[in-house]
């Protein structure tokens, strides 16, 4: 049985499965799933499966209006923000975990006021049992920092760590919880001081841990890191490149051992964000390789079979051969629709297939650019004086051919128009429509004149 990613998964009674940002606990042979659900006065919905593919919905377990209760420490006791209509309140990465002192499980998420990200603050609640209805325990700022993007992670010695990216975004603080998990015992580490990651993900292998963690660029997918240590409070490695420039379009949410009787398995499960409709988001579950103790590596795989018993896991993948064109303002070259053959660079949307090019090879390493959904080719044009690049019909002409020269950086990439030598640019200071010109080296250039090209992973969308 195969869980097939890029593609919106339902519960079993046919409803999109509403567990953004989340994380995953194992109980009485069961994998319960908890994750962000942003709709009406639900905050974090709950779901259960015996083989990590047929997820059951068990109910909204922390909503605007759950019960709360105080904790020993000072914290901010509503979680609506309290303005005129009540409804407020983000809550964003919620993770769970079991605390075997007090027999509760606790969830430790990320609170902001619904309308901005400026609160920072962590919150905690807590239940009786793993998918009941949990109670509020409230919101506040750990040891006094800012706390957004986080994760929690249990040692084998039944210490758990509390990570969250703190000053803006620009540094990750690992905090060791107290013996409850209800409170934070002391800030044991800043890792990576300025290079703003995001969304950290926890693991440890053979006594080695793995923080795999993202850039900062709101919604949009970008390069996925990660870094290893042999203690979590010790030294840790600088940060190394994990899958392609975009992480195949997600962003880490948690990262799942698979115990099995032959392997130990270990899932990256990825949000893949839909930033034209958060509603839309949906998941991947890639596996983890492991060419050495210290090294990971992240291959896209269409569909993904987890053999519970062995713990092995097999994958299988398609090349789609669609890209996507990104320009330096993370926006992406799109028709600019019905009859305009002019092109724009628009949000990035999974259900679009305006936003997937074909590269057609022409000779000596050229390719035409066709848009998968007009079937039009890119081609400079004169409009009002400048060269724009629009959409025309297919031709012999070698304007209708360029080629892709890569950088240094992985899949950002210079296009060169075979018939002029001028390069795709675009101008975000004129009119927002795609132009050639000479090939740039100042800054600006820099910005305006490098695509990043992305592979589309995934189910195709439909027109
Ligand atoms: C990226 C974070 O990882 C998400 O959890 C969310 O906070 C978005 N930023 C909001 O832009």
């Amino acid at each position: 049985m195969f869980i097939t990613n890029g593609t919106l998964w339902k519960d079993t009674s046919g409803q999109p499965v509403h567990a953004h940002g989340g994380s995953m606990i194992r109980v009485d042979g069961f994998y319960y799933w908890f994750g962000e659900n942003r709709s009406g006065r639900k905050r974090v919905s709950c779901y259960r499966s015996a083989n990590l593919r047929d997820w059951e919905f068990r109910g909204d377990v922390l909503t605007l209006d759950s019960p709360f209760r105080p904790m020993d420490i000072r914290t901010d006791p509503k979680l609506a923000s309290g303005d005129e209509s009540g409804t407020g309140a983000n809550i964003e990465r919620p993770k769970v975990v079991h605390n075997p002192v007090t027999g509760q499980y606790v969830m430790w998420m990320h609170w902001e006021n619904g309308r901005d990200y400026h609160a920072a603050r962590c919150a905690v609640a807590t239940c009786d049992t793993v998918d009941g209805d949990y109670v509020y325990r409230g919101s506040f700022n750990p040891a006094g920092h800012m706390s957004r993007d986080c994760t929690l992670f249990v040692d084998d010695d039944g210490t758990a760590y509390f990570i969250s990216a703190a000053r803006d975004n620009a540094d990750l603080h690992i905090y060791r919880l107290s013996e409850d998990f209800l409170s934070i015992d002391e800030h044991v580490k800043t890792l990576w001081p300025g290079q703003y990651r995001e969304a950290p993900a926890m693991l440890k292998r053979n006594g080695v841990y793995f923080l795999i963690t993202s850039g900062c660029t709101g919604w949009e997918p970008n390069q996925g890191k990660y870094a290893y240590a042999d203690r979590i409070t010790g030294r840790w490695s600088r940060l190394y490149d994990l899958g392609g420039p975009t992480t195949y379009d997600t962003q880490p949410a948690f990262v799942l051992p698979i115990h099995g009787a032959e392997t130990t398995s270990y899932l990256y499960i990825g949000d893949r964000w839909d930033p034209s409709d958060y509603h839309r988001s949906s998941y991947s579950a890639l596996p983890l390789e492991f060419p050495d103790d210290r090294t990971l590596v992240l291959h896209w795989a269409d569909a993904v079979h987890i053999d519970l018993h062995s713990g092995r896991v097999e994958t299988r993948r398609k090349q789609s051969g669609l890209w996507r064109i990104r320009n330096g303002s993370h926006r992406y070259l799109t028709p600019g629709g019905e009859g305009d053959n002019r092109i724009a660079a628009r949000r990035l949307s999974y259900a679009s297939l305006s936003q997937l090019w074909v590269l057609e090879p022409a000779d000596g390493g050229f390719v035409r650019i066709q848009n998968r959904a007009c079937g039009r080719y890119l081609e400079p044009q004169q409009h009002n004086g400048a060269a724009e690049v629009a959409l025309a019909e297919r031709s012999d002409r070698t304007s209708q051919q360029w080629r892709i020269v890569e950088e240094e950086k992985a899949g950002w990439c210079i296009i060169r128009n075979r018939l002029t030598g001028n390069v795709l640019t675009w101008n975000r200071n004129a009119d927002g429509i795609l132009h050639e010109e000479a090939l740039r080296s100042d800054r600006d250039g820099r910005h305006a004149q490098r695509f990043l090209l992305t592979e589309h992973y995934g189910e195709l969308p439909a027109m």
